[in-house]
């Protein structure tokens, strides 16, 4: 039977956009009960405009994830061009000239070990396959090792809402319901270098994480396959920050067990952090390494998942020994997509995105530092771009819906920002201007004053 479309009205008034959005669309965590619209019709650089033609900075990089902000010339010209080539080729089997581009300088970029690229089309899956090639890995490398089933992740974890990414997962509001489906990993508590006063006792909190890491490994010794971790912040935990040497600690003593480590810089990769990959300050080298979001700038939905060649290597055998990953997605390595996040590392380079960092990473502390003055501001803290504090919530209120009132308050004042229940998250994209930065602390502090 064909089917009828009941065209839209051509030009609906935004009172329309508003009904329809509250009725047909089911935003992703978003309670739609009390959701109220907001309604992008454009943007550029890093200001966003809503249908009612408000203007506002963009100081979540539409969740984190956009980077030389919206409508840059370069990459808009880079998707159209493709766009004149082909939207889409199979990557089962088959390639395109700028998957193979892409996959060349993500290797070049990246870690001198990893070699070899996986690509999906979001975060969570660049995760779950990371999961999928470890467990895979121990069963039919040269020495096999069977009994590696087990996986290590990090207290608060988040790496994405797969049944794989939740199962590692560990923030009660997002996972708890879902403990039926899921499978156990062995939890290693990580220290949030912002809960210590002073460095002693911060060195402490470091020497015990280490310490129990090293006891589940001899506990569990050759039964885990991997640990999985966010590499100096981790985000969805409300911008937990490891102390220095954290992260250097726990590729050390994997490598130390025959661990293998799953960085996922999904969130922290692509200049957030002040250097391009967060693995980078700690000099790590991971044997899987997982990108997402700022990949293709924040264009298009793109991710992907590296790996050494002693890891590649075990997938390789003639067809009938089944050694083959049985895992891929329709749209990996989307030519439009890849053709993007060329464009994007591109404009990295030509416009020098890390190095011009520094003074914006000095403006952030400086206001982060000014925020210690509020009695609403509890544990201002801050890594590269990256900067939170958390809401002290007035007695008989609920954590969440305070954390929504104010960034409610902030956007008033022309900012967008979206509270993680009472954590103030700012992680705009890196091509903001200083003097951005200072109208998006300027809005915090009117609204906190
Ligand atoms: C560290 C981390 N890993 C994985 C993900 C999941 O990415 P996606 O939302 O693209 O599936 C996120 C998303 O916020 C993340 O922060």
């Amino acid at each position: 039977m064909e089917i009828v479309i009941q065209e839209p009205a051509p030009q609906p008034s935004n009172e329309q956009l508003e009904f329809w959005d509250q009725k047909h669309v089911w935003h992703s965590f978003t309670q739609m009960a009390s959701y109220t619209p907001f309604i992008v019709e454009s943007a550029k650089g890093c200001r966003i405009r809503d249908i009612h033609g408000n203007e506002y900075i963009d100081a979540v990089s539409s969740l984190w994830c956009n980077v030389h902000g919206h409508q840059h010339a370069k990459i808009n010209a880079a998707i159209q061009d493709q766009l004149k080539k082909v939207a889409h080729v199979t990557n089962l089997g088959a390639s395109n000239v700028e998957t193979i581009l892409l996959a060349k300088m993500l290797v070049d970029v990246t870690p001198d070990n990893l070699e070899h690229v996986f690509f999906c089309s979001d975060g969570a899956n660049a995760i779950e396959v990371a999961l999928k090639i470890a467990f895979q890995y121990w069963q039919q490398c040269d020495q096999p090792e069977p009994k590696r089933t087990k996986y290590i992740a990090l207290s608060n974890a988040y790496h994405g809402d797969t049944i794989g990414t939740v199962s590692v997962g560990d923030v009660p509001l997002f996972h708890q319901i879902f403990k039926p489906l899921l499978f156990e990993p062995l939890r290693l508590n990580a220290p949030n270098a912002f809960d210590f006063v002073d460095d002693e006792s911060r060195q402490r909190a470091l020497e015990k994480s280490l310490t129990e890491f090293e006891g589940l490994l001899s506990e569990n010794a050759g039964q885990v396959a991997a640990i999985v971790a966010e590499p100096l912040v981790q985000g969805a935990a409300g911008i937990k920050i490891h102390p220095e040497g954290f992260l250097r600690g726990i590729a050390g003593i994997a490598k130390k067990h025959n661990v293998l480590m799953i960085a996922d810089e999904v969130a922290v990769g692509f200049g957030r952090t002040g250097k391009m990959f967060a693995c980078e300050h700690e000099d790590v080298a991971p044997d899987i390494l997982c990108l997402g979001k700022g990949l293709s700038g924040g264009y298009l939905p793109i991710s992907a998942t590296l790996t050494s060649t002693k890891v590649y290597n075990a997938f390789l055998g003639d067809i009938a020994e089944k050694k083959t990953l049985f895992h891929g997605h329709t749209f990996a390595g989307n030519p439009l997509a890849c053709a993007a996040s060329i464009a994007s590392l591109r404009v990295f380079d030509e416009e020098k995105t890390i190095s011009n960092l520094e003074p914006k990473m000095r403006r952030i502390g400086f206001r982060l530092e000014r925020l210690k003055e509020f009695d609403f501001v509890e544990s201002p803290r801050q890594r590269g771009m990256i900067a939170a504090f958390d809401l002290k919530t007035p007695a008989g209120k609920n954590e969440s819906e305070f954390g929504y009132y104010f960034c409610d308050l902030v956007q008033q004042y022309g900012v967008r920002i979206r509270p993680l229940g009472n954590t103030v998250i700012i992680m705009p994209p890196l091509a903001i201007s200083e003097e951005e930065l200072d109208m998006i602390f300027d809005a915090i502090e009117m609204s906190l004053g």
